[in-house]
């Protein structure tokens, strides 16, 4: 039985499950080159069809991450909004009636469309809850035959975070928070207040801004403004910050006189500004922290699936397992949006139709596209770039060696990553060791805020050695500290905090990348590698076609597509 799930508006992806395996994930901005690819995912279905070597006449089912017509609690909410504050309602309702013409009712239309624009098919089609389609990513790979399951992000058709019990194939949903009450919003909102572009997901620079400041405006953020008025419950008052003004730019009196004036984004960032991130982000943790005690009470479970864009926030992650008594956790990689596609094809086939959950977890993120030796070689004869094939015996030492003297790698093989990280398969590799590695790839990559720390890959056997026990960390999606003694073997990818975000590489899993670290800890003594995606500017590369163009807009020292080696 094949089960093709969509996610179709922001962050939209396709995926492919074909009884209890996953054949496919990938994310349409990594085929469109537009960053969080807003609309149907044409090319992620074709090549998600491609992979599994069938047409749209072989699916059975196709799943959507949306209900489009439970509308009625968010039109209730804004019509609300009239009786307070006339610019939140206008806000809100402008927005409203563009949604609905742009998203909803074309959602309504979605199973003529996938017919249409892809030739037939027998298949049944399914709109499943969004929030339900998060929870089901998580929970149905997760390594866990009971856990309670939390989902958090902005907004889905009306619910903000859904608290949820799974016991093998049965979700059993109890409770959910709904809009305005979004923990998601609050934080995209002040992303925007702090000049960075929620639409650009720049919710991490905020993260990333938190360990440099302090939570000045902790206290009377939490007394007045996201106040946890209840076990398991938390309002936010959308008259200090609101999401949808916030879009525009706009802030509310409140807002400016306890956090000042909002950041333009060419303004330079002071204290303050640190500040405010600080104190955002611990008002989230807290508030999370808060729902989590609950969910625990309420499930006696100690493991704990999350799923939803908040899910991605790795600094909260981390500090869930001390301030909460969950014990053991999973984290679905594709956390945002892009992950529901994933999650309706797996909540039709248990939640919905019962059948048993695959005996596998999710241990690695490789669901997208890979490319024969022949492609790479017509990629590189195309840009007229001359290279060297390698057996891996002799490429892998040779890129260790070169990391190993302080030259950047850019590094493509295998399949693609789903979900937002890279993993050692489209990735740009440097050596730890070096404190000034951060500035180089700065200089010689990207543009990036010098407050954004770098993530180590390194060989699941030495998690002991610089955590001082063994992480269940293969996505990059948790901060944990690093052992003092060791934070100055890799202060490249130490966070200012003294934490850092690790990829637990297992041999099984991804055994030529756990190889180079191998290879590269042979050189030096330290079994790891700084690892930051392959892009400038724009979405992870996907082709490659992509990998050399960027390389070429860089000024990395080689780029290692498959066994090819380029050497600058
Ligand atoms: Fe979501």
């Amino acid at each position: 039985m094949y089960v093709l799930g969509l996610t179709t508006m922001g962050e939209s992806a396709a995926a492919l499950l074909h009884d209890d395996e996953i054949v496919a994930c990938a994310e349409e901005e990594r085929f469109s080159r537009k960053k969080h690819h807003v609309g149907f995912p044409h090319q992620a279905v074709r090549y998600c069809l491609r992979q599994a070597g069938i047409g749209i006449e072989s699916v059975d089912h196709v799943t959507h991450y949306w209900k489009p017509w439970v509308l009625g609690h968010r039109v209730a909410h804004t019509l609300s909004l009239a009786l307070k504050s006339f610019s939140l309602f206008e806000a809100r309702a402008r927005r409203g009636a563009s949604q609905v013409r742009g998203h909803y009712l074309p959602m309504f239309y979605m199973p003529l469309k996938v017919r249409r624009d892809l030739g037939g098919g027998r298949f049944r089609f399914h709109y499943v809850d969004h929030h339900v389609s998060h929870a089901a990513s998580a929970f149905y790979v997760s390594p866990f035959e009971e856990s309670a399951v939390l989902t958090v992000d902005g907004a889905g058709e009306d619910t903000t975070v859904l608290f949820a019990h799974g016991r093998g194939e049965r979700l059993e949903v109890l409770r959910r928070i709904k809009l305005p009450h979004s923990l998601g919003q609050f934080y995209s909102a002040a992303t925007n207040f702090l000049g960075f572009d929620m639409f650009a997901g720049d919710e991490y620079k905020v993260m990333g801004m938190a360990g440099w400041g302090e939570p000045a405006f902790y206290e009377t953020l939490s007394r007045e403004f996201l106040v946890r008025d209840a076990p398991g419950s938390f309002a936010l008052d959308v008259t200090f910050l609101d999401h949808h003004l916030a879009k525009h730019h706009r802030y509310g009196e409140r807002a400016r006189a306890l956090f000042g004036p909002p950041r333009r984004p060419d303004e330079d960032l002071v204290q303050r500004h640190y500040d405010v991130a600080a104190s955002v982000q611990k008002a989230f943790e807290e508030t999370l922290f808060h729902l989590l005690r609950w969910l625990h009470e309420r499930t006696g479970s100690t493991n704990l699936c999350m799923a939803g864009g908040c899910a991605l926030n790795s600094l909260a992650n981390g500090r869930i397992a001390a301030n909460t008594p969950f014990e053991r956790f999973f984290y679905q990689p594709a956390a945002h949006d892009a992950g529901g596609a994933l999650g309706s094809a797996l909540y039709l086939r248990h939640g919905l139709l019962g059948l048993e959950r695959r005996a596998e977890a999710m241990r690695h993120a490789y669901y997208g596209p890979g490319f024969s030796e022949a492609e790479c070689r017509a990629a590189l004869d195309e840009a007229g770039i001359p290279c060297e094939r390698l057996e891996d015996d002799a490429l892998l030492p040779r890129v260790a060696s070169a990391l190993a003297a302080g030259e950047i790698v850019a590094w493509f093989q295998g399949r693609m990553e789903w979900g937002p990280r890279a993993l050692g398969n489209r990735s740009i590799l440097a050596d730890p060791r070096d404190a000034r590695m951060k500035e180089t790839i700065n200089r010689k990559i990207k543009l990036r805020e010098p407050f954004r720390p770098f993530a180590p890959s390194l060989l699941a056997e030495a998690s002991e050695r610089y955590f001082g026990r063994a992480l269940d960390a293969p996505f990059m999606i948790t901060v944990f500290p690093v052992l003092e003694q060791r934070r100055g073997e890799i202060p490249a990818v130490v966070h200012v905090d003294g934490t850092a975000r690790p990829q637990l590489v297992e041999r099984s899993t991804n055994p030529r990348y756990w190889r180079l670290i191998h290879e590269f800890e042979k050189r030096t003594g330290v079994p790891v590698l700084l690892n930051t995606s392959f892009n400038v500017q724009e979405p992870i590369v996907c082709t490659p076609r992509d990998a050399v163009r960027t390389f070429l807009a860089t000024e990395v020292d080689h780029l290692a597509l498959g066994n090819l080696l380029v050497s600058r």
